[in-house]
């Protein structure tokens, strides 16, 4: 069952909406009190009942399962293809520094340096340390490529990597297309949907990509430093763990030598995890998916909608991203004639208001707002009259 996403009741589980406008969710989104509750019931449990044991243990093990049911159902996969991580990062990092790389393998990134870092610096450092050629593809002011470029250069590659949707700009790569491609051309495909996760439907299966990576605390609204890592199953075989330890492998028979790593999901994650996080994560991804994805996406335009047109009535305000609305998510991307950074941060310290100052191709500064269901087209009016007025200071 779905929840209007604009009921008011759904801003009262977001305190912060009483006090400022917060619209950087493209960073970090603020948790609904739910995910509070859950992180702190559990730490409740772990001192009253005692964190190791038979009952907390028994405990954890349902959690997990419940977890990565609720990842299976946000993102059309298997429970056992969800691991967990700390963040984006992490998840790109075991994809691609677990790949048994050949020298002259090569990976094709979107745009080079105007992927996220995040996406471009653990496949540069292979690029420079290990051998393997990386192919940038060019891009144009939105962040898109030519998916003739990428069909060319992907009849030789062994990975192609892109982010689902751009952090600067918004705008939504053409997935579908990509895994065709890579499909045909037997090469893998990495996702850093970062940017998406929470706020467009993803479906791993018809993209056709091997590996995802995104993290619990931007669009799905759980707790900093929990992330997850999609990853096929069969492309699962294809990964050397990033690390090995009790939850991971064991020693097999009588012959000490013999190192048994378990399968997915255990064999990509050792060792205790962020079990609090995890409670968190869980209580945010019951929360997302019982107000809706569709719901979100579409509360989310709303408020882009209203706010790229009133910054488009003030004079000087540029606003960046693709015209057509179903090729960008609610990211509002804009350059101001003063400084970005000194609008962003006066509009915190004198209105309370929270944006972010980003780049976008060509290296122009850019003021980037991210809002989420909880924000409203009124906020999106006060925001637009905030600026207006620090423009004319
Ligand atoms: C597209 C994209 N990828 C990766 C990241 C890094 O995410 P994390 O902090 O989960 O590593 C970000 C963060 O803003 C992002 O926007």
């Amino acid at each position: 069952m779905t929840v209007a996403p604009d009921a008011p009741d759904l801003r009262t589980d977001f305190p912060i909406t009483k006090k400022m406008i917060y619209m950087n969710n493209g960073a970090v989104a603020p948790t609904p009190l739910a995910v509070v509750k859950a992180t702190t019931d559990f730490m409740v449990k772990c001192a009253d009942e005692g964190p190791d044991a038979q009952a907390t243990s028994d405990y954890i093990t349902l959690l997990l399962k419940e977890l990565r049911t609720r990842v299976a159902h946000l993102i059309n996969c298997e429970p056992e293809e969800v691991v967990l991580t700390q963040s984006t990062t992490e998840g790109i990092n075991i994809v691609a520094n677990g790949i048994s790389w050949q020298k002259g393998d090569t990976i094709i990134a979107r745009g080079g340096k105007h992927e996220h870092p995040a996406n471009y610096l653990p496949w540069l450092r292979l690029s420079q340390q290990r051998g393997m050629v990386l192919k940038e593809l060019a891009i144009d002011e939105n962040g898109f490529f030519d998916l003739d470029e990428l069909e060319k250069a992907a009849r030789k590659s062994r990975l192609v990597t892109m982010s689902h949707a751009l952090y600067n700009t918004g705008a939504i790569m053409p997935l579908e297309e990509v895994g065709r491609i890579t499909e045909e051309n037997n090469a893998l495909f990495c996702v850093d949907a970062a940017q998406t996760a929470g706020t467009i439907r993803i479906d791993v299966k018809k993209i056709g990509c091997h590996f995802m990576a995104f993290p619990g605390f931007k669009w799905l609204c759980g707790p900093m430093g929990m992330g997850i890592l999609y990853c096929s199953k069969k492309a699962a075989e294809m990964l050397e763990p990033p690390s090995i330890g009790g939850e991971s492998a064991m020693v097999s028979g009588n012959n000490s030598s013999i190192i048994a790593i378990r399968g997915m999901p255990h064999r990509l994650q050792t060792g205790f995890r962020n079990y609090p996080g995890a409670a968190g994560l869980e209580a945010a991804l019951r929360y997302i998916l019982r107000v809706g994805i569709d719901n979100i996406r579409s509360a989310n335009m709303k408020v882009a909608e209203a706010l790229r047109q009133e910054l488009g009535r003030i004079e000087g305000v540029t606003l960046h991203g693709p015209q057509d609305v179903s090729k960008r998510t609610s990211i509002v991307t804009f350059s101001v004639p003063k400084d970005p950074s000194m609008i962003v941060r006066k509009l915190e310290e004198e209105s309370g208001t929270v944006l972010a100052e980003r780049e976008v191709a060509g290296g122009r500064k850019i003021i980037r707002a991210a809002p989420h269901f909880f924000n409203t087209e009124a906020q999106a009016a006060t925001i637009a009259a905030q600026i207006k007025a620090l423009l004319l200071q």
